[in-house]
């Protein structure tokens, strides 16, 4: 590690140990493009507003084309600095020379690097909206193919009630609707532009925050720079849809990895997603699962430690802030991977209908139905509960399930067990007859799976309204000065 170059990184006085241990470039080097994208606009609104001769402001944004471009050549060293920020500028004055020193009027690097994070965490809630909404089409596309599949569904992991494999999906279709909804809140808590605030109480220069923001394509300026140079919220509330993602996720992988053991034998995972043991040759495991949960700890802590981190800061801006860059930068390729990954395994997990029905038998999870038909017949519930309750210990008694009792040993119990009472027990049935809104009966899973087709369409077009840095990179470099 090379010894601090400029004044901003402490001056030559510096000592290389604390150079090192203040350094962030290893981290936020991927911030690069952000950074750019962020100055290019600040030297046009420069260039614009007269605060720098023009000519200069031009050569500014040339030298700044230059390191974009080659940085997309893979040509791009950047020069060992305290941080990003520091780094392109050092990077500015070696491709153009003296206007570079221009740059930083009426910035600090409290609002650029405030800048470059919403630039960031918008980039990335957008990029997996748009993952996460489609995926959410994909699940109730599947759940349309699998409306005839009838398997238990489950409370304190003990066989419930019969569900169909369409509601089960959509299930989980509902928790992701949610979470695409949280990133719909992190790109709102993104709305507005942190640039022009400068270090802590704007600047005496004329600059024009108007210009920044219609360049970066906000909706407003923030309200207070004091409050703007020490906000990580957007941060956090990225921070928090991920770990909700992957609540969900997870709890989505634990059913699947459960349904694909030879003990619940549900569904089975194909050979591309599943994978061996070093030991045992007959191993075929639901790792990809396994690791989406896994992960979700990651996700989790990255939450925990940004909020430790800007607990109990005081006002304004504190350098403890740079330590948002480890879990923020971490959260965009963990959500977009696991994302990614659990769209591909999904269609390669295949179900098996007759096993699922007989896990419906087995766990007596029509006994609920049973005891509603009485209802139907007049029957107190309590009452139609008990023999209900009193023809599943018989039935357990004699190894028998509630399929395989006689209408004899059941009107034994009560009278109203009749052969057209019993006939509810068929687990299709006991699916058809459910007709509740938000239930797992036919209709009820058609209106949801609409429902969640609609909202996740119209969260889809909200992310792809977002411009992506790519397209704010061309726009800026190509708007007037
Ligand atoms: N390196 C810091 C970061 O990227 C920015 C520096 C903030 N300002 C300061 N005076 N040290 O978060």
């Amino acid at each position: 590690m090379t010894l601090a170059k400029t004044e901003a990184s402490g001056g030559p006085g510096l000592l290389p140990e604390v150079m090192a241990f203040s350094s962030s470039l290893s981290l936020d080097r991927q911030l690069l493009r952000e950074d750019l994208v962020g100055s290019m606009a600040h030297v046009t609104m420069l260039g614009r507003t007269g605060v720098i001769p023009l000519a200069d402001a031009r050569a500014i944004r040339a030298g700044l084309v230059e390191v974009w471009k080659r940085a997309d050549a893979g040509t791009l060293t950047l020069p060992n600095e305290e941080d990003v920020h520091m780094a392109v500028e050092v990077e500015l004055n070696r491709t153009i020379g003296a206007p570079a020193a221009l740059l930083h009027s009426a910035r600090s690097r409290n609002d650029q690097v405030a800048t470059d994070l919403r630039l960031h965490v918008r980039e990335i809630a957008a990029v997996a909206l748009g993952a996460l909404t489609d995926f959410i089409q994909e699940l109730v596309t599947r759940a349309r193919l699998e409306k005839d599949v009838i398997l238990p569904s489950y409370t304190h992991r003990q066989r419930a009630q019969p569900i169909s494999l369409a509601y089960w999906m959509g299930s989980y279709g509902a928790a992701f609707l949610r979470d695409a909804q949280s990133l719909a809140f992190v790109l709102e808590q993104c709305k507005l532009l942190p640039l022009g605030v400068g270090a802590i109480s704007g600047s005496s220069l004329p600059i024009d925050r108007e210009v920044t923001r219609q360049l970066l394509s906000f909706e407003g300026v923030t309200l207070n720079g004091m409050d703007t140079v020490g906000d990580r919220d957007f941060a956090l509330d990225l921070l928090y849809a991920t770990s909700k993602f992957f609540v969900h996720a997870s709890r989505l992988s634990t059913d699947l990895i459960d349904f694909s053991t030879q003990e619940f034998g549900f569904a089975s995972l194909s050979g591309d997603i599943s994978m061996g043991s070093s030991m045992m040759p007959q191993k075929k495991n639901p790792d990809v699962f396994e690791l989406i949960r896994g992960k979700s700890g990651k996700a989790i802590g990255n939450l925990m430690g940004l909020l430790t981190t800007v607990k109990g800061l005081p006002g304004g801006y504190n350098r403890d802030l740079q330590e948002d860059r480890a879990s923020l930068l971490e959260t965009g390729p963990l959500l977009l991977g696991s994302l990614s990954v659990l769209r591909l395994a999904l269609p390669r997990v295949t179900f098996h209908p007759e096993k699922c029905r007989v896990g419906v038998d087995e766990g007596f999870t029509q006994a609920t139905d049973l005891a509603e038909a009485l209802v139907k017949k007049g029957m107190p519930f309590r009452k139609a509960y008990q023999v209900v309750g009193s023809l599943v210990r018989r039935c357990q008694e004699q190894g028998l399930n509630l399929r395989q009792a006689s209408v004899e040993m059941a009107q034994a119990i009560d009278p109203s067990l009749d052969a057209v009472t019993l006939s509810v027990l068929e687990p299709s049935g006991a699916v058809a007859r459910k007709l509740s809104a938000g239930s797992t009966g036919p209709a009820a899973v058609q209106a949801t799976l609409a429902s969640l087709e609609a909202q996740a369409k119209v969260l889809g077009a909200r992310a792809a309204t977002v411009p992506r840095l790519t397209q704010l990179y061309a726009s800026i470099s190509g708007s007037s000065l």
